[in-house]
């Protein structure tokens, strides 16, 4: 049988990205443009400009790194959700457009369960838990009859809108995890933090609040500050994702989301594995954060879903993890 590429589409949020994959699983190429600021958080409105104006030179990118024609793309597929809507919107678009001009099917796939699959091809791993943590989702998902389940998740906000929100507020700007990240490392002065995990959820806005009185009281140092905040939030995550595991008997845990490159996380994650005769499996950031490339792989999984009635297709800005039937294993 003839081999098909597929291309992906990425731009739920800051990022607009796009993969190109065989559906064998070698990733041809991945290219991607970040919305950034030196102050202030995400707007819908400007990400969508942003996305606008990156998405042709995103596209020639990918080509010329994958060394593909355009017109050997047989599938293209999107995020479809969860998501900011107007963000969404430009790589349905932009999708549709593809596809029509090549006359190939197009799906939308759910951006979750993307970060999911993706670890599970370049890790080999069978069957996994993901400690799913970027900007606005913090989840620990495993799959379970059908669907990949939500065992635990935070009760507010994802955790890097919060190691966000706290840079803001310290003049750091966006994106702050990794910034917060380089103080920390120059600390280890623990400074005692409010640690919220109820069950098997998570929330940090309480965090927030008491991070940000310690920081006006100015009687604190910021390398300390940072130094607690990831001590105390990762400890949180690594216990839920601890509790999954226990719970599911699964052996394994992947990681994805741009706060999974943080470095101490990972050794955490590490640590917690060992000690439960479990395999950690660590990926490169390039994939850790959101990508074409798992857009488009889950794309190959998917191309069942997939169809040339674009009208029919649309975004699905709240589509939860567990809406999703697989029925792609
Ligand atoms: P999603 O749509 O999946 O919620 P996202 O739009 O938040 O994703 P990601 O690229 O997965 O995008 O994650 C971005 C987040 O990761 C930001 O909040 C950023 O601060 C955080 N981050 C990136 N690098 C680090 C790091 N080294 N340490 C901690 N946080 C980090
Ligand atoms: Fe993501």
């Amino acid at each position: 049988m003839k081999e098909i590429i597929c291309l992906g589409i990425e731009s739920t949020a800051h990022t607009f990205g796009i993969g190109i994959i065989t559906d064998k699983g070698k990733v041809l190429a991945n290219a991607s443009d970040s919305f950034k600021t030196e102050k202030g958080g995400l707007i819908p409105n400007e990400l969508a400009k942003h996305h606008n104006e990156v998405k042709e030179k995103v596209l020639q990118d990918v080509l010329e790194k994958s060394k593909i024609k355009l017109n050997s793309i047989g599938l293209v597929s999107f995020s479809q959700g969860p998501g900011i809507q107007p963000a969404l919107l430009v790589g349905l678009n932009f999708a549709k457009e593809i596809a029509s001009k090549l006359k190939v099917p197009l799906v939308g796939v759910n951006h979750c369960c993307a970060h999911l699959e993706i670890g599970k091809l370049l890790t080999k791993a069978k069957d996994p838990v993901l400690l799913y943590a970027s900007g606005a989702n913090t989840q620990v998902i495993a799959y379970e009859a059908g669907k990949y389940r939500i065992f635990g998740e935070t009760l507010d906000q994802g955790v890097g809108n919060f190691i966000d929100a706290f840079a803001r507020y310290i003049g750091l700007g966006f994106p702050g995890g990794p910034k917060i990240e380089k103080l920390a490392l120059q600390s280890k002065n623990y400074i005692e933090l409010p640690y919220v995990v109820k069950g098997m959820d998570v929330s940090f806005s309480g965090i927030l609040t008491n991070l940000k009185r310690k920081y006006d009281s100015k009687q604190f140092k910021i390398e300390d500050l940072c130094y607690s905040l990831q001590e105390t939030v990762f400890a949180m995550l690594v216990e839920v994702s601890e509790r999954a595991m226990a719970h599911t008997g699964k052996k394994e845990l992947l990681l994805g989301g741009g706060v999974a490159c943080n470095k101490r996380l990972q050794e955490m994650c590490s640590i917690m594995c060992k000690e439960r005769n479990a395999k950690f499996y660590a990926l490169p950031n390039e994939v850790l954060v959101d990508n074409g490339a798992q857009i488009a792989w889950l794309g190959v999984l998917q191309k069942n879903d997939a169809t040339k009635e674009y009208d029919k297709i649309d975004i699905k800005p709240y589509e939860r993890t567990d809406d999703v039937k697989v029925t792609w294993k």
